[in-house]
């Protein structure tokens, strides 16, 4: 099956679930048998939603605040989650982490922060080439579990719409442990130490973030004397937490697609955050064409290759009413990119007058490969392009509103560099993704200590009255 397919444009017509299948469509997998795949999007369609559309209008709420400079969002987790690395233990060290950078960008910036996991239900993933060649054979390139398997095999890489329901269950499953998580006590800040995972408590970061733990405790019996306790407090107590992936199956979206009783729209209810990768953002295309139509609050990602009016093109098609907190732009420029790439998208959308959230994501531009082929990340490549995204929003007096990180709370070696100086020849001790390499737990936590900083640095005067009069 060919990866584009000549057809209508998107938004050329009046939408509807299905309208994308007239779309222009790229990153498709070649699904040997369309009855089956027919069947089980029918199956799914009957399913319950995993999420509630008040749920991802709370979201677009929150969004909204970023927006504004009122709050600062962080999104992370898997490059790819897998249905083979799915335990409690893995999800509750994923959200703990996240909770954890989570907490030093609060105190650290005093700022909300607006958690987002790519978490239950991440498992598509667009690929540069549709093959993968190894020793002379060529075979289908693995794309996500609910698409196919990692196996370098002929049978394993055909992809198999039964997959789908997998992917429903675990999301379904994964997601009832994180509202578990996020609103049964876990969560509660009086935990803040327990947080601490037991390798960090080894690393050179433990101090700082049991200095800054302390002081939540402090800040904690203070606000108990005045009364204000987990009992009395549902925000001490509980947090909202809030789940994303790349919106790239399509057939899957729309067998989760749902109208909302409430309003009498459409959202798509795999997640709360959907984005669109940066491969499959064409203007004319069939990912856009179908976004358009859901309610949800919707990402966009955005490379280097982005131009400044096409880009409008996507934000009018996208977001015609201009809603605050409805689009994120996550921009993956590369390190050495984001100070030349950054900035007329920045100009071209302030001067349209379209509100969006900006967000960094400084992996996607970063990946390099080692001597020996092994996909990696350096920490300082990282962190390099987070100063750039900052330095261009204070340049052109935008709001820097977010990070969008690959992430794990394992104590994995996949990016070098670090507060352990992980070299390349320590790669192959623990190089566990299933596609991009994510930073570890120790590397995640001192990535937000330093963004704690950037923000406590670079909070603009305009932003700080705003802020005071919340
Ligand atoms: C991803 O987020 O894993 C991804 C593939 O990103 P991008 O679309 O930015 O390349
Ligand atoms: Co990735």
């Amino acid at each position: 099956m060919p990866t584009t397919t000549q057809a209508r444009p998107a938004s050329a017509g009046p939408w509807n679930p299905d309208s994308w299948r007239d779309c222009p469509i790229r990153q498709v997998p070649a699904y040997p048998d369309p009855a089956k795949l027919a069947d089980m999007e029918a199956r799914l369609g009957k399913y319950p939603p995993l999420v509630f559309a008040g749920e991802a209008r709370r979201l677009k709420a929150h969004l909204a605040l970023a927006s504004e400079g009122k709050a600062f969002v962080l999104q992370g987790g898997d490059c790819a989650e897998s249905f083979s690395d799915f335990t409690a233990n893995i999800i509750r060290d994923t959200f703990r982490v996240l909770l954890q950078m989570a907490v030093v960008l609060t105190f650290g910036a005093s700022l909300p922060v607006v958690k987002i996991g790519r978490m239950a239900g991440q498992f598509a993933k667009p690929r540069s080439s549709d093959t993968e060649t190894v020793d002379g054979i060529t075979l289908p390139s693995y794309r996500g579990d609910i698409v196919n398997g990692p196996e370098f095999s002929a049978a394993s890489r055909i992809p198999d719409p039964a997959r789908m329901e997998f992917g429903y269950f675990q999301s379904a499953s994964t997601l009832n442990l994180l509202r578990a998580f996020s609103s049964g006590g876990y969560a509660d800040l009086h935990e803040v130490h327990r947080w601490n995972l037991g390798f960090v408590e080894r690393s050179p970061l433990a101090e700082r973030y049991k200095d800054l733990a302390s002081r939540i405790d402090e800040t904690l019996s203070f606000m108990a004397a005045c009364g204000m306790t987990s009992a009395t407090q549902r925000d001490m107590r509980e947090t909202d937490f809030y789940i994303s992936h790349e919106a790239l199956l399509l057939p899957y979206e729309q067998a989760l697609a749902r109208v909302d009783s409430t309003t009498g729209d459409w959202y798509g209810c795999s997640a709360h955050f959907l984005w669109v990768g940066d491969r499959t953002r064409q203007a004319d295309g069939a990912h856009i064409e179908f976004l358009r139509g859901l309610q949800n609050p919707l990402g966009v990602k955005i490379g280097p290759s982005q131009d400044p009016d096409d880009l409008l093109k996507l934000l009018d098609i996208l977001n015609p009413r201009n809603e605050a907190g409805r689009i994120t732009l996550i921009s993956r420029m590369g390190a050495d990119k984001v100070r030349d790439k950054l900035p007329p998208l920045v100009r071209a959308v302030e001067r349209s007058g379209h509100t969006v959230v900006w967000l960094a994501d400084p992996m996607h531009g970063n990946t390099i490969s080692t001597s020996s082929k092994v996909k990696t990340r350096n920490f300082d490549s990282i962190l390099h392009e987070v100063r750039g995204f900052f330095d261009v929003h204070a340049a052109e007096g935008t709001w820097a509103g977010g990070v969008h990180v690959e992430m794990t709370g394992q104590d994995v070696t996949e990016c070098i560099g670090g507060a352990h100086r992980l070299s390349e020849a320590d790669l192959g001790e623990r190089y566990e993704t299933f596609c991009d390499p994510r930073l570890n737990a120790e590397q995640s936590l001192e990535l937000a200590f330093l963004v704690a900083e950037e923000l406590k640095r670079r909070r603009s005067p305009a932003i700080v009255p705003a802020l005071a009069a919340q």
